[in-house]
């Protein structure tokens, strides 16, 4: 499908990706944030008052008020969800709610707006504890009832089946992502790199949680925006899931926080503090299936986007000193 002068609706459009796949979409099509503003990272750009935006302040639980945003659009992103750890551990029934509730309307709205196409934005935690090279076609793991940490990998594979079975009785043409470790500027939920980054320009102590020895694959923004644009390009992306992150960027939680330190020039000490929740070991993925069907190819190397990071963060900071 070729993505000009459509009309895209972005669930959660106001978050770090929607900001950045708005930004790229902007200028040929005509974009419908639907956001709660919960977060915003469009407070960091002028796209609230580009001529191609429509920015609608609403709530995913609300089926009528979606419903209304979606009428009229050929595509429908469905970002919106609670993510991050701390966020999903402190309020694991509304991530359970939105993350689940909230794709089950945002698939009803679709349907009966007759959409053209619907992707669904999931996550690599569907894979559970120990990720290594995860294919597509791999079991997902279900988590321990009663960790809240699982609340947000288990409402997200429902929300998968959920959508890739409105794909098999209603004909909806559906793609799902599983991103894998997104960072870059404008990154507004707590991650590492975030977090590292933002006390490293400052000065502070980088505190790692536990030993260190988590290992993450960190994809940088651009190349998850280049996965998501082409799982609405590629016809053949319908009905499928696919992997977006990139396996180059793989380092422990440890060597992280001295790339970072290194890199911002730093005089920050690296700490280690006590790790309070259940965490994901080892989460490298397989891209293979991106790249065989859609010429999915990361080009943003780890210390490439740790440096446009840092660049963006010591400039806000720079910024916030000016006002004061
Ligand atoms: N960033 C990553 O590394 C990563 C990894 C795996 C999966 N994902 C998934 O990708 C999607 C986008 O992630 P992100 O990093 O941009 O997250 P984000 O938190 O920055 O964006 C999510 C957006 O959803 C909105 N939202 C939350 N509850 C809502 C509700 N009830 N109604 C309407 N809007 C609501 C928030 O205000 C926010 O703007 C999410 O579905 C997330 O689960 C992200």
């Amino acid at each position: 499908m070729n993505i000009e002068a459509k009309r895209i609706l972005l669930t959660g459009g106001a978050g770090f990706i929607g900001t950045q796949l708005t930004k790229r979409l902007v200028e040929k099509n005509h974009i419908v944030i639907f956001d709660s503003l919960h977060r915003n990272a469009l407070r960091y750009t002028d796209l609230q008052s580009h001529p191609n935006v429509t920015l609608v302040k609403g709530d995913v639980l609300d089926k009528a008020g979606l419903l209304e945003a979606t009428r009229g659009c050929d595509i429908v992103i469905h970002l919106a969800a609670i993510a991050g750890v701390d966020t999903v551990m402190g309020m694991p029934t509304q991530t359970m709610k939105v993350n689940l509730l909230g794709t089950l309307h945002a698939l009803d709205a679709a349907v009966e707006a007759g959409v053209k196409r619907f992707v669904d934005f999931s996550t690599s935690e569907v894979f559970g504890s120990h990720v290594y090279m995860a294919e597509e076609h791999n079991a997902t793991a279900l988590g321990v009832v009663g960790e809240s940490r699982w609340t947000y990998a288990v409402s997200k594979l429902a929300a998968e089946h959920l959508t890739h079975s409105y794909h098999k009785e209603y004909g909806l043409a559906v793609v799902t992502i599983r991103p894998f470790n997104v960072y870059g500027p404008q990154q507004v939920g707590i991650g590492a790199i975030h977090t590292f980054v933002e006390d490293a320009i400052q000065g502070k102590d980088l505190v790692i949680h536990g030993d260190g020895n988590q290992i993450r694959a960190w994809c940088y923004i651009d190349d998850m925006v280049d996965g998501a644009v082409l799982c609405l390009e590629k016809d053949e992306a319908v009905g499928h899931v696919f992997n977006i992150g990139n396996p180059r960027g793989t380092v422990t939680v440890a060597n992280l926080a001295h790339l970072v330190k290194r890199l911002a020039e730093s005089d920050s000490k690296i700490i280690y503090g006590y790790k309070d929740y259940v965490d994901i070991e080892l989460r490298i993925p397989s891209i293979k299936k991106a790249q065989n069907m859609l010429g999915y190819r990361p080009k943003v190397d780890l210390e490439e986007g740790l440096l446009r990071t840092i660049q963006w963060y010591r400039e806000q900071l720079d910024d916030q000193a000016d006002q004061t």
